[in-house]
């Protein structure tokens, strides 16, 4: 597979080297069903509804606050109702049925109400026999999972309008001796054959490097264990996406999980943090929260335009770690455009300064240079260093423009140097 090549040379200086720009990335063997060009963007149930607080009244909230709230109108698409839709067993023709008390209308009309709104409707399964909230959270079913399903899943997914799937492993290596890459390109070529564009997001955990198979056959995969709504378990899955730069590309994107901004558990600060770094990852971006009581701080951290416009970028690659400096870091990633996206990240428990030089960014001294903060909307000259005050458990987001002179400096990020793909 090409995957044991790299998939692009820092283009980080691109405004200053030509070079750079028109020498093509390496292909990275993306999925090839021509969607999320731009990492999805939307919302999932899980992270707060869970498994027993969903039912249709709840998505259908989720759907309308996402147009009142003004989230739509910032690129939020796809509205995804995780586990626990499904009815204890299946029909007597072996189709999945929506739980008859908590989605009393069925799927299918579920999807009807999401899509009049202008957006798109997700859905989640598994390729075992368990989904994961029969094994940790005791729901009470049987056989709803799409082993030895598969092709009638996937028709009565298309059939219901489904948009995006997210289909999540679930020990289905212990429950039916699968092998997760040939268990999940079963399905990604029976929703193909469906003729219904949707979008194919996987879940493995992280566990066996997904990002070294996954590009081909899923459109997202999981890189960790599920996400928590504390500052701790945000920093345990940023230090695992340091090293992932290289594995994604327009169409095959990894996936530190859901976001928990707004839920309780994340200061304001917190979150913001949260939703810089996730935007800096290329990384899809689920809101996790009750959209329909979500406070104002929270609304604004969602549709943040100008952090969204940097996820929703591809400039060569997700951005990365530049300078760990203990609790303070540097992210950073190249822009479409030729200008860096940068997040200063205070990890500790007190204001601090953060500092990062413009030859680390791959600026040439001699440009002239803008830096746009993204939370403050303050625009400023970049001096020869870049420097701000953070406060703790925050970041400073910044977007900095060049123009001028030209030179031929090329910056080689950390892992330029990976090799062990
Ligand atoms: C796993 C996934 C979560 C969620 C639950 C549902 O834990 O990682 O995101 O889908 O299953 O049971």
């Amino acid at each position: 597979m090409e995957l044991s090549r790299p998939i692009s040379r820092p283009c980080i200086a691109a405004a200053f080297v030509l070079a750079c720009l028109s020498t093509p990335a390496a292909p990275l063997q993306a999925l090839d069903n021509g969607l999320a060009r731009t990492p999805p963007m939307g919302w999932n149930s899980w992270n707060h509804f869970r498994c027993n607080g969903v039912n249709e009244a709840v998505v259908r909230a989720a759907a309308d606050a996402m147009v009142a709230s003004g989230m739509r109108d910032a690129g939020y698409r796809y509205v995804v109702l995780d586990d626990c839709w499904q009815a204890p067993a299946r029909d007597a023709d072996g189709r999945l049925q929506a739980d008859p008390r908590r989605f009393p209308s069925g799927i299918e009309a579920l999807a009807d109400y999401v899509h009049a709104r202008g957006l798109r409707f997700g859905l989640y399964a598994v390729p075992g026999s368990e989904t994961c909230a029969m094994h940790w959270d005791r729901y009470p079913a049987r056989g709803i999972g799409s082993f030895g399903h598969e092709a009638i899943d996937a028709a009565t997914f298309a059939g219901w309008g489904v948009d995006y799937l997210k289909y999540d492993w679930c020990r289905a290596d212990e429950t039916e001796g699968l092998a997760r890459p040939e268990a999940f390109a079963k399905m990604r070529d029976l929703l193909a054959a469906t003729g219904r564009p949707i979008v194919y997001g996987i879940s493995e955990y992280g566990h066996t490097r997904p990002w070294t198979w996954a590009a081909p056959i899923a459109n997202l995969w999981r890189t960790t264990e599920d996400i928590r709504p504390t500052w701790e378990s945000l920093m345990k899955i940023i230090d695992r996406q340091a090293a992932l730069s290289p594995y994604s590309a327009p169409g095959a994107w990894n996936d530190p999980d859901m976001l928990q901004v707004g839920n309780r558990g994340l200061a304001e600060n917190e979150s913001r943090a949260h939703f810089s770094l996730w935007a800096l990852l290329n990384a899809p971006l689920m809101a996790g929260n009750d959209l329909a009581g979500m406070d104002e701080a929270t609304r604004r951290i969602l549709t943040n335009r100008e952090v969204i416009a940097v996820d929703q970028d591809w400039g060569g690659r997700q951005g990365e770690r530049l300078r760990d400096d203990g609790e303070r870091e540097v992210w950073a990633k190249p822009m479409s455009g030729g200008g860096v996206a940068v997040v200063l990240l205070n990890r500790g428990d007190a204001a601090a300064d953060i500092a990062v030089g413009r030859a680390e960014l791959g600026l040439p001294a001699a440009a002239r240079c803008k830096a746009r903060d993204l939370w403050h909307g303050r625009t400023r000259r970049l001096a020869a260093t870049l420097r701000r005050r953070v406060a703790a458990r925050d970041v400073a987001m910044l977007r900095i423009a060049c123009s001028g002179a030209a030179s031929s400096q090329s910056h080689r990020f950390r892992n330029d140097e990976v090799t062990d793909r």
